[in-house]
């Protein structure tokens, strides 16, 4: 059955909810000493293969990374780079969205991506890059297609 998330993801309900158990599985595995707000991302590419990422914080609470630019590296690192879905799973009192760094960085990848956040409790929400981050800084500026003169 394909389901029609509200934001335009067209993954099966399974393919979701496999997605979202790697997402919670990965926040298990996450290091948040300081914030106690462990995240575990998960992402699905065109392969059919998924990648998580949980958040890994630092004394120097700067050097911190987010579970989802943890995902998508690990992804890019194996040479899947076509990112089909995000699932991010966090321990809010609300299902929280990727940050603005996070964004960003996914932006490079896959602009379009269809993103699905849950809670502990369950509570789920959808939502779409594209729209997260508007007006986007993409390669296309950098490399003289845009923006730049020639
Ligand atoms: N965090 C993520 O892992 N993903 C986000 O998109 C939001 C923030 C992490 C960073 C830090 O370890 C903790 O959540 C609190 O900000």
């Amino acid at each position: 059955m394909i389901v029609m998330l509200e934001a335009g993801s067209n993954l099966t309900s399974e393919q979701t909810q496999n997605l979202l158990s790697a997402a919670k599985a990965a926040l298990e595995r996450a290091y948040a000493p300081y914030s106690n707000y462990p995240v575990g991302a998960a992402i699905l590419t065109e392969s059919g293969r998924v990648y998580t990422g949980s958040n890994i914080e630092n004394a120097s609470y700067g050097a911190s990374i987010c579970a989802e630019r943890v995902a998508a590296s690990t992804a890019v690192a194996a040479g899947d780079k076509a990112f089909r879905a995000l699932a991010v799973v966090s321990a809010g009192a609300e299902p929280g969205p990727p940050c603005g760094i996070c964004r960003q960085f996914l932006a490079e990848f896959a602009y379009d991506l269809p993103i699905i956040m849950a809670n502990l409790k369950g509570k789920v929400s959808n939502g779409n890059l594209r729209a997260y981050l508007p007006s986007a800084f993409t390669g296309d500026f950098v490399k003289n297609k845009k923006g730049k003169e020639e």
